[in-house]
């Protein structure tokens, strides 16, 4: 029986797995500017961290979390975020002595979803975390973050939209606004919006079932209270004040059960159905909830499948191949000292492949779209001689060995 990779999980090869290698290291590079730190944190948790974290009543928890036994009989559970252990991070190792936490991640996440073109069951992200400021201005400054990677890594035609979900003190009366509406319609809700209409119902806002129906429910900006009403504000002015666009949206909310207060999404014209390619927003109480001092927090992640996805093919041919050819075992010490040469000047080099005829070697140069062969051959080596062919127009010359050495 031929093995099989599981359903929506991938091997990820060629030129994809080149963007997002690329993408994971623009993005170390603009994290640190900002002054984040890496974490690299585990991919299996105590479930119960994101049963708490993430709120039992949200989809993830509810029917896309890896969870099972191990062999201590611990329920533990695959992580489907990075956020939920990234504040157990921060509470276990005592990170809020610090004046101010800022860390970055990258890795899989695991989540039991229909697969489709940009929705994985292990996918990768890359996120980040800011602890410990209650000020406005972090959440720009995640937004700005978040939008500087995507430019930076090529991501084409992405937009911005925000809103806010309220705090501990107005969410009650957001939520309890469009349960009410919820019930005059209730024949017209799709069941899983029936069943978030009892426990969760800010959460039929982002149905995907049926979105018409949404038209006429409540909008967060006339029910937030004027605390979050001014940060809300605030974000959208400074935003407009460093050039950034981005769309007001009030029927945001977003599928983890943390926020609280700034929420946004960017999204991509050149995605299908899955157009999220980041999001994220303010979560002030997750902190408290797990066990932790009260703290403020903000943080996004954004979906490294997705930014591959909607961003350009990567310009590979900045540099040159070269395939070295030998057609007989007498040439295999000096081929692999030149090869190794090469390598070390970090030129991409393949090795001669000994056992295969002249013309089998130069095939599999053509087929692996190597740019130059070099050929080991009796008439030559004598005089320390190779030839270099030029693949593209099959032109040769002949050339001492240091002194191409030399030339690179
Ligand atoms: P999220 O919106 O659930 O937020 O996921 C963030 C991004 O991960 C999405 O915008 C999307 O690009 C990608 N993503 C999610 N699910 C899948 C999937 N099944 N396949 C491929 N890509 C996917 C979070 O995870 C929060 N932890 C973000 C955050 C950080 N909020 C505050 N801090």
């Amino acid at each position: 029986m031929r093995c099989q990779s599981l359903r929506g999980m991938r091997d990820i090869i060629g030129e994809e797995a080149e963007k997002i290698s690329s993408a994971e290291k623009c993005a170390r590079k603009i994290f640190r500017s900002f002054n984040y730190e890496e974490v690299r944190l585990p991919i299996m948790e105590e479930a119960s961290l994101f049963l708490r974290g993430i709120g039992d009543t949200s989809d993830i928890v509810e029917k896309q979390l890896y969870i099972f036994k191990d062999k201590g009989e611990r329920t533990v559970a695959l992580r489907p975020e990075g956020t939920a252990s990234a504040v157990r991070c921060y509470i276990q190792n005592n990170l809020h002595n610090l004046p101010l936490t800022k860390i970055f991640y990258c890795g899989s996440m695991f989540r039991y979803e229909r697969p489709q073109e940009g929705r994985y069951r292990e996918f990768y992200q890359i996120g980040c975390e800011y602890f410990g400021n209650p000020h406005y201005s972090a959440d720009v400054e995640i937004i700005l973050l978040a939008h500087r990677i995507l430019s930076e890594c090529g991501a084409k035609k992405h937009k911005i939209f925000i809103n806010s979900v309220g705090c501990r003190e107005c969410r009650p009366g957001l939520s309890a606004a469009i349960a009410e509406y919820a019930d005059k319609i209730k024949n017209g809700l799709c069941s899983d919006c029936q069943r978030r209409a009892r426990k969760n119902p800010l959460r039929i806002l982002d149905c995907k079932v049926d979105s018409a129906k949404l038209e006429n429910f409540p909008e967060s900006f006339s029910l937030i209270c004027p605390n979050c009403l001014r940060s809300f504000n605030g974000v959208k002015n400074l935003l407009g004040e460093l050039g950034v666009s981005a769309y007001l949206n009030p029927k945001l909310v977003r599928g983890l059960d943390y926020y609280t207060g700034t929420v946004f999404e960017i999204t991509s014209e050149l995605l299908g159905a899955q157009s999220t390619i980041a999001a994220g927003g303010r979560y002030d109480r997750l902190v408290e909830e797990l066990g932790g001092k009260q703290t403020p927090a903000v943080g996004f992640a954004l979906g490294a499948e997705r930014l591959a996805l909607a961003s350009e093919p990567i310009n590979n041919k900045i540099e040159n191949k070269y395939f070295i050819i030998a057609e007989d075992e007498n040439f295999l010490s000096h081929a692999t000292k030149l090869g190794n040469a090469l390598r070390e000047k970090n030129i991409i080099t393949e090795w001669p492949l000994l056992g295969r005829s002249f013309k089998s070697q130069l095939n599999c140069a053509n087929k692996l779209n190597f740019d130059f062969v070099i050929i080991f051959s009796d008439e030559h080596f004598d005089k320390n001689e190779i030839i270099i062919k030029k693949m593209s127009d099959g032109t040769q010359k002949v050339l001492e060995i240091n002194s191409f050495l030399e030339n690179l």
